[in-house]
């Protein structure tokens, strides 16, 4: 029998755990899930934008893999420090495969970052699903102006968040108080900025298309600004989703600008320089929080970057959100390359001092960095799989524990298992139905945990 720890429930981890069952290679497999959170599925439960129901629907598909007999769920089990240390991980299952994301986010290296009002979409977007040590209610929505820093998909979510009418999130699983939240926002107009021109944004169509189509807000863009790329301009080199993106742009510079209670501004060729404080004081005072972001004018520079030009624009925000990547965090006991925040692999196989580590395995965004759709790590995983099977022989012939979960708890780990996982679930569909909504989710430690451990 091959037992496999699989440390990470998000796309990657459930996907590794897939390829496992459905090799044929080792017949007699067995797959312990574990995640420090007691919910599964990693961000497609705490990042998957709510109202994105469809996408947010493959955690259907991700739990009939966790359902298969042959695979436990171990929620509320840390690894790393503090938690359950590789090594001794290492002493339980034959192979460790690491799927634990890419925690954190980029920084901007620039002056005003920490001021009042200047946070992560990574924060922006815990809050909103209720990741459970996401920051409180803190984010000032009260100013009619609010700039996101970068023109990923994820700048498209938060920016979108932003200009919703919160009525909007109703039927989603936004918990009650972030809802509440936005329901009072005054934010108006939400400037989404990219440092490069519009063939260079990294969002894809169907989401930009999405920034047009939401019924209480106007996308605005400025045709002098979009024509400043020689792309934009002429297309037909562009590769397919960037042609279509400035398809889509085009279109909105033509249209005449209609009226909506919010604005969306899209904006290019201007890159951060600064974060100003109100009334110039300094960060840490009162009042003295973000007033407005400075960028620079950029202008290409024919190799695909960028360019200042030593001209300034000033936008007023009260609200800030930089959304410029996320970022692996290191794990204790494991080896990480800061550089990339990635683990150091070989087609999987995770490198101690630059040779295969027999029985350790990344997966997924820890292992390829912080890009890729869902599906992406469906391929990535599989590569990891191909290699731990063709190790297999050797990994089966070491001794490890017989009971791996009486020894993590011996460890002093109290897992949440699939029961306590489907406590937690009907909880929230309980929560939905007294609040007069779908299922809602519960947004702290203290209430996952309580309900997982609660008998119905
Ligand atoms: C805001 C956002 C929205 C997105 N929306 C979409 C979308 O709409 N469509 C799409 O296709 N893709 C989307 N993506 C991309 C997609 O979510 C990722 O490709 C995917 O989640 C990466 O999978 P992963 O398993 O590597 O990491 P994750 O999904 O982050 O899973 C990592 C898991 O590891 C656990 N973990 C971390 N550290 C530890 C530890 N020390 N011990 C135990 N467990 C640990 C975490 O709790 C988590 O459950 C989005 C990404 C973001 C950031
Ligand atoms: N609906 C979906 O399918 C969906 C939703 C969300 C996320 N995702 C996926 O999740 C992954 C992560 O998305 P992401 O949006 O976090 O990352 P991303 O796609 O890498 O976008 C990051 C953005 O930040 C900009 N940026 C980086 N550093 C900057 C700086 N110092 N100053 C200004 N701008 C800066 C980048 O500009 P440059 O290009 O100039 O570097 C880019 O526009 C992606 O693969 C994405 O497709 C998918």
């Amino acid at each position: 029998m091959l037992r496999v720890a699989v440390v990470g429930s998000g796309p990657s981890g459930v996907y590794t755990a897939q390829a496992l069952l459905r090799q044929s290679l080792v017949p007699d497999v067995v797959v312990h899930v574990l995640d420090r959170l007691p919910c599964p599925f990693g961000l497609v439960r705490y990042g998957v934008a709510p109202d994105h129901e469809k996408i947010k629907s493959l955690q259907g598909n991700l739990r009939t893999v966790l359902e298969d007999p042959r695979v436990t769920f171990l929620g509320h089990v840390r690894v790393g420090s503090p938690g359950v240390a590789p090594r001794q991980l290492h002493e339980l299952y034959h192979a460790v495969v690491y799927c634990v994301g890419a925690a954190t986010d980029r920084r901007l290296g620039v002056p005003g970052e920490e001021l009042p009002g200047s946070w992560s979409a990574t924060d922006f977007v815990s809050w909103y699903s209720a990741h459970p040590d996401a920051a409180a209610d803190q984010f000032p929505l009260a100013a009619p102006s609010a700039v996101v820093i970068g023109v990923g998909n994820v700048a498209v979510d938060v920016a979108r968040v932003l200009a919703r009418d919160a009525a909007e999130l109703r039927d989603t699983d936004v918990p009650d108080a972030a809802r509440a939240a936005l329901g009072r926002s005054r934010v108006r107009d939400v400037h989404m900025i990219g440092r490069r021109g519009p063939s260079q944004a990294k969002f894809t169509t169907k989401e930009l298309r999405e920034l047009g189509a939401l019924p209480g807000a106007a996308v605005r863009v400025r045709a002098d600004e979009l024509a400043r790329d020689p792309a934009f301009v002429d297309p037909s080199g562009l590769p397919a989703v960037a042609r279509r993106n400035v398809e889509v742009l085009r279109g909105w510079a033509q249209q005449p600008p209609v009226d909506r209670p919010r604005r969306i501004h899209l904006r290019f060729f201007l890159r951060p320089v600064a974060l100003l404080a109100q009334h110039g004081g300094a960060p840490g005072e009162v009042g003295s929080g973000v007033r407005a972001v400075r960028f620079e004018r950029t202008a290409p520079d024919g190799q695909g970057r960028v360019v200042g030009t030593g001209t300034y624009e000033d936008i007023d925000a009260r609200l800030v959100l930089r959304s410029v990547g996320y970022r692996g965090v290191p794990l204790p006991g494991l080896p990480f390359d800061p550089a990339l925040g990635t683990v150091p692999h070989r087609a999987g196989r995770v490198l101690r001092a630059g040779a295969p580590s027999l029985g350790e395995y990344v997966a997924g965004w820890i292992k390829r960095g912080p890009t890729g759709v869902i599906g992406t790590n469906r391929s990535c995983a599989k590569e990891t799989v191909d290699a731990l099977l063709a190790d297999a022989a050797e990994l089966t012939s070491r001794t490890v524990a017989a009971d791996p979960v009486a020894a993590l708890r011996r460890l002093g780990q109290e897992p949440v298992e699939w029961p306590g996982w489907l406590r937690i679930e009907a909880a929230e569909a309980d929560l939905g139905r007294r609040l007069g909504r779908t299922n809602v989710k519960i947004p702290d430690w203290e209430g996952l945990l309580s309900a997982a451990r609660t008998a119905p």
